[in-house]
């Protein structure tokens, strides 16, 4: 994996999104798979920059959010989908019929997993898929547990992650507790992955996942390291102490 550092939150996340836009130069019609939460919110606000002074066009692109909260819908405030429609889609040329998320509202939960596997995988999986992290270590909404699934799937949230996602809610009580989010073989079926994690809160998960080379699904982001081109971007609070070879 190869591990870049950067001073300050704003620099990683320029290096994550020039990641992006010269992978959207080199092929206009990329498949891309992008995170929400706090992460990934200078790297849309750069890319948003990049459209409208450096002529970054989405407009063949298919973009793809990795997960969704179970119960809310495409234009639910705090739901995944509208969170990328806010600060991306709205603000450059895509084309919606290309953006794509798991219908969380689905009665049967399954069926729109499935579905949704089926649609990642007919257009040739990603690309690039651009990651964050959790504090527990999870990728996507993939949690730590005995096991975990290779395909898109209902996930029940860990309690950490439930309490780190109170704070994008009026109430904590209206925090889902389950989501639909692609596994780790879809993951690691993308021809490139960018991790981002930034600030002091990732400081111990970061630590912990680059102690050691084993591979553990109590730390899901450690599958990584079985894909070959990995790059993982840090700002100076997330490496903060953390010896790199
Ligand atoms: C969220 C999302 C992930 C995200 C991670 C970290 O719940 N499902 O896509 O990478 O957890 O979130 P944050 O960037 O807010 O710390």
């Amino acid at each position: 994996m190869k591990i870049v550092v950067k001073e300050t939150e704003q620099e990683a996340s320029s290096y994550v999104a020039e990641i992006i836009g010269t992978a959207l130069r080199e092929k206009p019609g990329l498949s891309l798979s992008l995170p929400t939460g706090s992460t990934p919110v200078h790297v849309l606000e750069d890319l948003v920059r990049k459209h409208h002074e450096e002529g970054l066009s989405f407009a063949k692109a298919s973009l793809f959010n990795m997960d969704e909260y179970l119960g809310l819908g495409r234009n639910h405030p705090q739901g995944y989908y509208h969170f990328l429609d806010e600060l991306l889609y709205s603000q450059v040329d895509v084309d919606r019929a290309r953006t794509f998320a798991p219908d969380a509202l689905d009665p049967v939960p399954e069926h729109a997993a499935a579905a949704y596997t089926k649609l990642i995988q007919d257009a040739g999986g990603f690309d690039l898929i651009f990651l964050g992290i959790g504090r527990d270590g999870h990728i996507c909404f993939n949690m730590p547990a005995d096991s975990l699934h290779p395909y898109t799937h209902l996930e029940r949230l860990s309690e950490k992650t439930v309490a780190d996602n109170t704070r994008f809610f009026d109430d904590a009580s209206e925090v889902p507790t389950h989501a639909i989010t692609i596994g780790l073989k879809l993951v690691l079926d993308s021809k490139k992955i960018v991790l981002l994690a930034i600030g002091s809160g990732k400081n111990d998960i970061v630590r912990e996942l680059l102690a050691s080379e084993s591979i553990t699904t109590q730390l899901p982001a450690s599958f990584l390291r079985l894909h070959d081109d990995v790059t993982i971007v840090l700002d100076a609070a997330a490496a903060a102490g953390i010896e790199l070879a």
